[in-house]
């Protein structure tokens, strides 16, 4: 099947009230550092030449560059430090789901590394998210570290109702999404991973003080590869999202800068309101 294009996809998107109807000429140069900080690139490579190769290149184009399973898998702490190296900062993708003291010390050592941002499921429970986020605290008071930004991972989006329902969860997705975003929240993690559909129910049920860091996004007239339910940077930024993590459209253009540009421009569009 062929892969749908954004601009079919957003034919489904209400325009959001409010917005400028013009999109902003794409800019040749870096510049609105406020969208530009809040873009993620995700380091999808499998090597440290193509670290170097895509930090030097995007390390002022972009905010932050996301570490997953694979990257972390094959090259360790190292690749944080090269990232840090050439000015990058990072958000650490490792999805932690453990027992609560594992899941605590792996926490404390992500903070060590001095990432910007963590992941961990929301779904490992109340005394796991909140042994995590005490002991990050306290290892950043003690030894003078900046605490970084929690996230927590409520649902999978390749997850349906029929694959809840095989783990014994009743719920569908969304509701148990909010739920989720609810526990999260209660015991003070800082934010959520989620995807574009989710940000209106998450903010509805928990208001605008949690950070939302949102994949799935594609530039209007990019491929949706295999992102079903996808918004424009401007209509994430517009729904309330904080930060975008945008990984293929940037990593395979033929110009990765002026993608990333392009990003930000539109992202700023929807910043402007
Ligand atoms: O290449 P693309 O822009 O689709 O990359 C998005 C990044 O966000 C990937 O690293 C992917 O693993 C991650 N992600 C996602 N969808 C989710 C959660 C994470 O695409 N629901």
């Amino acid at each position: 099947m062929a892969p749908r294009s954004v601009n079919q996809a957003r034919n489904t998107q209400a325009r959001p009230r409010g917005s400028r109807k013009t999109r902003p000429e794409p800019s040749r140069r870096a510049s609105h550092p406020r969208a530009r900080r809040r873009l993620i690139f995700a380091l999808d490579v499998a090597s440290l030449k193509e670290v170097n190769h895509y930090v030097a290149l995007l390390a002022d184009e972009v905010g932050l560059f996301k570490v997953g399973k694979q990257l972390f898998v094959h090259a360790g702490p190292e690749v944080i430090r090269r990232i840090h190296a050439k000015g990058g900062a990072v958000f650490l993708d490792l999805k932690f789901h453990d027992i609560p003291q594992t899941v605590a010390s792996a926490s404390v050592e992500a903070a060590r590394l001095g990432v910007k941002m963590f992941t961990l499921h929301a779904s490992g429970g109340t005394d796991m998210l909140q042994q995590a986020h005490r002991a990050v605290r306290s290892v950043c008071r003690a030894e003078q570290l900046t605490r970084p930004t929690l996230l927590a991972v409520t649902v999978l989006t390749s997850l349906g109702r029929d694959d809840l329902k095989q783990v014994g969860v009743r719920a569908g997705p969304a509701a148990q999404v909010v739920r989720l975003a609810r526990l999260a929240q209660q015991v003070g993690i800082d934010g959520l991973v989620a995807s574009p559909q989710e940000i209106a129910a998450i903010r509805r049920a928990c208001g605008d003080k949690l950070t939302l860091v949102i994949p799935g996004v594609r530039p209007q007239g990019s491929t949706a590869d295999d992102q079903k339910r996808i918004l424009t940077p401007h209509q994430a930024m517009r729904a309330g999202a904080n930060y975008l993590v945008v990984g293929r459209p940037i990593r395979d253009a033929t110009d990765p800068r002026q993608a990333a540009r392009d990003i930000v421009t539109d992202m700023a569009w929807g910043l402007s309101g």
